[in-house]
């Protein structure tokens, strides 16, 4: 069979934008793509005590690292929101393909645009520059008491409540509000 090298060269820089594309396009919307490692999942639901009553919101979430095991092992109401449509594609398909599709909710937008005040847990394994503009979004809708964890990136200004270095996890509560003194 005739061997065209023009051909692999072509299907090799194809194979290299699409990778580029698939890690790097999200950039500018505050990460790009890397599954957090699943010790690190681990870490973040077990800080947060995720349960069933909760409703955890997945920041940026991929192709489902934490968005499945918190259902699956928790579950959880979750509520995963993707930027990058094939991500959501592939967040998709493995939604209809499981046993908790009635726990999971997948949108497909920027999580700046969301509401969180439904949420109890919210992760995240965003870039720095993410989780700056994120803080204040979090202090104005979270309800008190709501768990907040994020993989490899600290929320600057907030001290965690626990950190751990093994997995790289930061995790935060809410404070609850004051109980209110009875005036007369
Ligand atoms: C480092 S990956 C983490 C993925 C997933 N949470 C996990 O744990 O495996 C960050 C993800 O956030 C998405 N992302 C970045 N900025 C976003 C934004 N503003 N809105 C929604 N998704 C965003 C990226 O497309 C990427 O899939």
């Amino acid at each position: 069979m005739a061997f065209d090298p023009l051909l692999l060269f072509g299907l090799i820089l194809v194979g290299i934008a699409v990778i580029a594309y698939f890690v790097f396009a999200s950039f500018a919307y505050g990460a790009g793509y890397q599954p957090t490692p699943r010790s690190s999942v681990l870490t973040m639901l077990r800080l947060a005590e995720v349960g069933p009553q909760d409703t955890l919101y997945d920041l940026g979430a991929g192709t489902g690292a934490i968005v499945f095991r918190a259902a699956r092992i928790y579950r959880a109401r979750v509520v995963g929101v993707e930027v990058e449509p094939i991500r959501v594609a592939i967040l998709r398909l493995r939604r209809r393909s499981g046993p908790f599709a009635d726990r999971i909710t997948i949108r497909w937008g920027n999580l700046f645009d969301l509401d969180f005040r439904e949420a109890t847990v919210v992760t995240a394994f965003l870039w720095p520059g993410a989780m700056a503009r994120l803080r204040p979004k979090l202090e104005a809708e979270l309800p008190a008491g709501a768990r907040v964890v994020s993989h490899c990136h600290k929320i600057e200004g907030w001290t965690p409540e626990v950190y751990d270095p093994e997995t790289d996890v930061y995790f935060y509560r809410r404070p609850r509000a004051p109980p209110a003194t009875g005036g007369t």
